[in-house]
């Protein structure tokens, strides 16, 4: 089991990543809270695997329980579907010391959070993270927010939970493409703040059963993720650091309409293009993205788009001017390990992008 904390400025919290930890799950709660209520919100992939086991094991334990289960993916990080939610949780007469619970992965984290983050101005919740990337990215920092039509997580707050608490054994359920999804946030952590942690992800590589290395990789994920949330709880700084490859890789999946691309794919294209666009201009050390584009193949994530698909792409970020404001900030790699931001004017989006495929394109004749 491994125990580490998030002192951030509006709250401090323990991240908890144990195999099996669910088993105990009523054990966990008691730690951090006091009352008698908890309103759990899952999808409907999570309640078939988990549901009942936690609810029989927190009524077991004495709390009283409700569960509301909104449809897995995407579609329910909406207005409609939280608007749903606040009334649901009207319909429970949940107070202001009641618990609420995220039980699932990214998106359930965000929805809920930002359900507990506003309904009767905040209330209490705790992360359960189900999948890779919630583990070790999402249910951390407080990030939550819904989306609107024209855009992701454009209604959101920082809210950070009172723990988060992880169960490794959850991972094995994964859909293969879903785990890998997580390995593209996962690789990010190396590249941009420990370059040890790719020798030990390539170890995984070779054997993917490795439960030990997982969970040291996810801890250290947590770690890095702590380190930079206390630092920059608000997201004005060094946190901008955790969008490495995001800035390509949001645009790849709006491109595609949020259909073709899991998230972690598409930020892995983005870290590989990025980087090799930097190495060509002499930004980044020689060799850091055919390492990336590597070890993102061990993991079946694609490195590359074609020409004219990333000037769709570009033109969607050029689009972006309302959120944006005039410049882009890109996450660039000095070395494996070692990030800076470098804002390029939106003006000069295509010119520094193509330029760098162009002289890539040169050098590598
Ligand atoms: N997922 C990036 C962040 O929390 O800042």
């Amino acid at each position: 089991m491994e125990r580490l904390q998030v002192n951030a400025k509006s709250r401090s919290y323990e991240i908890v990543i144990d195999f099996g930890l669910l088993m105990h799950i009523a054990a966990y709660i008691k730690e951090i809270y006091a009352g008698q209520r908890i309103f759990i919100i899952t999808d409907t992939n999570v309640e078939k695997l988990y549901a009942e086991k936690i609810v029989e094991s927190l009524l077991a334990a004495g709390y009283e329980v409700e569960v509301h289960v909104v449809a897995a993916g995407e579609q329910s990080k909406s207005l409609l579907t939280l608007e749903q939610l606040y009334y649901a949780m009207y319909t429970a007469k949940l107070t202001r010391s009641d618990l609420i619970m995220a039980l699932g992965g990214g998106v359930i984290g965000d929805l809920a959070g930002y359900a507990a983050a506003t309904y009767l101005r905040g209330m209490l919740f705790v992360q359960i993270p189900t999948t890779l990337l919630a583990q070790i990215d999402s249910s951390i920092g407080g990030k939550v927010a819904v989306n609107l039509s024209v855009g992701k997580n454009l209604v959101g707050n920082f809210y950070q939970p009172i723990a988060v608490l992880s169960d490794t054994a959850c991972l094995q359920s994964l859909p293969e493409r879903v785990f890998n999804d997580g390995m593209g946030e996962l690789i990010k952590y190396g590249c941009i703040w420990d370059a040890k942690m790719l020798d030990q992800i390539e170890d995984f590589a070779q054997d993917r059963t490795n439960m030990k290395i997982l969970q040291l990789l996810i801890k250290r994920c947590c770690e890095i993720k702590a380190e930079i949330v206390v630092q920059d709880e608000l997201d004005k700084g060094i946190r901008m650091l955790l969008n490495f490859g995001h800035t390509l890789g949001h645009a790849i999946e709006k491109t595609f309409n949020y259909e073709t691309y899991t998230h972690g794919e598409a930020i892995a294209i983005g870290m590989c293009m990025i980087t090799q666009i930097s190495e060509a201009y002499g930004l980044t050390e020689v060799g850091a993205a055919s390492r990336i584009e590597k070890l993102c193949r061990c993991f079946n994530l694609p490195s590359s788009l074609q020409k004219k698909i990333l000037l769709t792409v570009i033109s969607n970020i050029q689009g972006d001017k309302k959120t944006l404001g005039n410049n882009v900030n890109f996450v660039l790699l000095e070395q494996l390990g070692k990030a800076i931001l470098y804002p390029v004017a939106l003006d000069d989006l295509e010119i520094f992008l193509l330029g760098g495929a162009e002289k890539l394109g040169k050098n590598k004749h």
